[in-house]
């Protein structure tokens, strides 16, 4: 019924003929560490039926996977075309790739018009998020698959912030799907992983580098993960009505400047979001607080339950601050581009009783209000 953990680094073979049938790919088995376990394999082919993918790997974090994407595909000299509005790390990654001589051109992911011009200089990948952290952005995903593919490109679509449950975007042509199943996939802040979905000949040679480079996860975290697969289509349900019910809620308050949530009618990518997402638009909103009425730190204080966290996609509401948090190495030019200013943030929408996150944000807005400038 529940799955043994195999914990374990080190594997015995019975003979020669074994080993050298493991170590040559000819028959399933473990080599070395705990990559390929039966733990990791459940998993992966889990993930793999989620993503509507032929195959899917697992890594040690949702940046590990973005690693071994660029390390496996990206040749010196190469160029990647990327939104303008990734997660900060994410960018900071591709800036760590100019070393081997690959550039990164930004553009705005959601305006075709935009990508299209900038493919008309060769590219090897075009990166977006299916729902762009922080500012909730969300491409036309078969559009842009089209246009890659025209031009000779890969489409990679990090899925992290809609996840499987609300997108898949390898059913509108994505080459591969990368998660950071870190958040809600596993769904308790108790794990880092991630995982990759895409083609078999895309995921093999990428597993061989995950191993070479030990990116893979251990056991328990990716027993963990599949744990938290079982209630995850609950939790996304519930968490992207709580979610829409709040946005709502916070659009109304006269102290929040804007409501970014893709299934707002005021949304800039509402009608691209009513067919690249389903079964509701997410758990992930974000919330432009008017600094000159309200006092960040006071607001801050005010709340209990509501935490600020680097992360996302827990069980429980939390906040994350762009400037400090998620978005610190973009530098202040990008920020302002982005309109990442000091009262932007990003609220990952849990599962509790919405009544009660809204009473929570209540008092803090009211305290907070309240605080002479
Ligand atoms: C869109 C996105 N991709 C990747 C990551 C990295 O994931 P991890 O924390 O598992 O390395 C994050 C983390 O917040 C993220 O938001």
């Amino acid at each position: 019924m529940c799955e043994p953990i195999y914990q374990s680094s080190a594997w015995s073979f019975d003979s020669l003929a074994q080993a050298e049938a493991v170590f040559s790919g000819v028959a399933v088995g473990i080599p070395h560490r705990a990559y390929g376990s039966p733990n990791h394999r459940l998993l992966e082919s889990l993930l793999a039926e989620l993503e509507q993918a032929e195959s899917c790997v697992t890594t040690a974090g949702g940046m590990s996977a973005l690693a071994a994407v660029f390390w496996t595909l990206l040749e010196p000299g190469a160029r990647v075309i990327a939104s303008h509005d990734l997660f900060g790390v994410t960018a900071a990654l591709l800036g760590d790739m100019q070393r081997w001589g690959v550039t990164t051109t930004y553009v705005d992911a959601t305006d075709v018009g935009v990508v299209a011009d900038a493919l008309r200089q060769s590219a090897r990948l075009v990166l977006i998020e299916s729902i762009s952290n922080p500012r909730m952005r969300v491409p036309d995903i078969e559009r842009l698959a089209r246009l890659a593919h025209d031009h000779g490109a890969l489409l990679i679509v990090d899925n992290t912030l809609a996840g499987p449950y609300h997108c898949r975007p390898i059913t509108f042509g994505a080459d591969m799907v990368v998660e950071a199943a870190t958040k809600a996939l596993a769904g308790h802040h108790d794990v880092v992983l991630g995982a990759i979905a895409a083609r078999q000949e895309i995921i093999t040679p990428m597993r061989s580098l995950i191993e070479r480079a030990g990116l893979g996860p251990g056991a328990f975290d990716v027993w963990l993960a599949r744990r938290g697969t079982m209630s995850y289509a609950l939790r996304q349900e519930r968490a992207s009505a709580n979610a829409a019910q709040l946005a709502d809620w916070l659009a109304a308050r006269d102290a929040i400047q804007a409501v970014h949530y893709p299934g707002r009618t005021d949304h800039p990518d509402h009608e691209v979001a009513r067919r690249m997402l389903t079964s509701g638009y997410g758990s992930m909103l974000s919330l432009e607080i008017d600094t000159s009425h309200l006092d960040v730190d006071t607001f801050l204080a005010a709340l209990e339950h509501i935490r600020l966290v680097h992360s996302l996609g827990g069980a429980a509401t939390s906040l994350s601050h762009a400037v400090t948090m998620t978005h610190r190495c973009a530098g202040e030019d990008r920020r302002r581009e982005l309109g990442l200013h000091w009262g932007f943030f990003r609220m990952s929408v849990g599962i509790e009783s919405i009544a009660d996150v809204i009473s929570e944000l209540e008092r803090a807005l009211h305290d907070a209000a309240s605080t002479e400038r």
